[in-house]
């Protein structure tokens, strides 16, 4: 049973619905702005109504899958493993030939769920970087770091040490790109369609 459960997590995860979203458009996420199926490219192209309901279903991929496997009261490993196969699944969907978004949003739901006071603390400090720089990659992957961070500080079990820092690992690498962007200036920041295409 846990098996399959680790499998509709990644089955869940991958559904991209900033893809489909998008689609209704008549837009191709994929060739537009950045690339990614995420809600910040989905902002920069099509406002911030499309891009909240991309945000919010994201997020709920990543809650409702390790909600759900709480609920069944798997193990913290079958936990640790649900969390991460919904971020993978969003990283890299079955649905889009193993290709997918950045997994932060998704990521983001796990993490409330798993840990509810350590979730909303990354969320504050991962917008406080957006707000600060507009750079949502840099609130990214910072807000992945935080949370290991904030686990070991408040000494939180080691289940969820675990699984954050697979989460932050995972952040780092899709976020790679935007990494050399921000080093070399070129890096989009969260704005208009215009201000998007600077
Ligand atoms: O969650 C993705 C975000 O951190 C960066 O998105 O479109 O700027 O690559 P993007």
């Amino acid at each position: 049973m846990q098996i399959l459960v680790l499998l509709l997590s990644y089955l869940f995860g991958s559904i991209p619905i900033g893809l489909l979203i998008a689609r209704l458009y008549n837009i191709d996420i994929t060739k537009v702005g950045s690339g990614n199926i995420g809600a910040t490219n989905i902002q920069r192209n099509l406002g911030w109504g499309p891009a909240l309901v991309v945000l919010a279903f994201d997020i709920f991929k990543g809650g409702i899958v390790l909600y759900l496997a709480k609920m069944l009261g798997m193990s913290d490993f079958y936990l640790a493993a649900c969390a991460l196969a919904a971020v993978l699944g969003h990283n890299y969907s079955i649905f889009l030939k193993f290709k997918g978004g950045k997994g932060v949003a998704t990521s983001i739901g796990t993490l409330l769920v798993m840990n509810p006071l350590i979730g909303l603390g990354t969320v504050v400090i991962a917008v406080g970087i957006m707000y600060l720089t507009r750079f949502v990659s840099a609130g990214s992957m910072m807000g992945g770091i935080a949370a290991v961070l904030l686990l070991l500080y408040h000494g939180d079990p080691l289940w969820q040490v675990v699984t954050a820092t697979g989460l932050a690992l995972l952040i780092l690498w899709t976020h790679r790109d935007n990494f050399q962007r921000l080093q070399a200036g070129t890096e989009r920041r969260l704005g208009s369609p215009k201000e998007a295409k600077k």
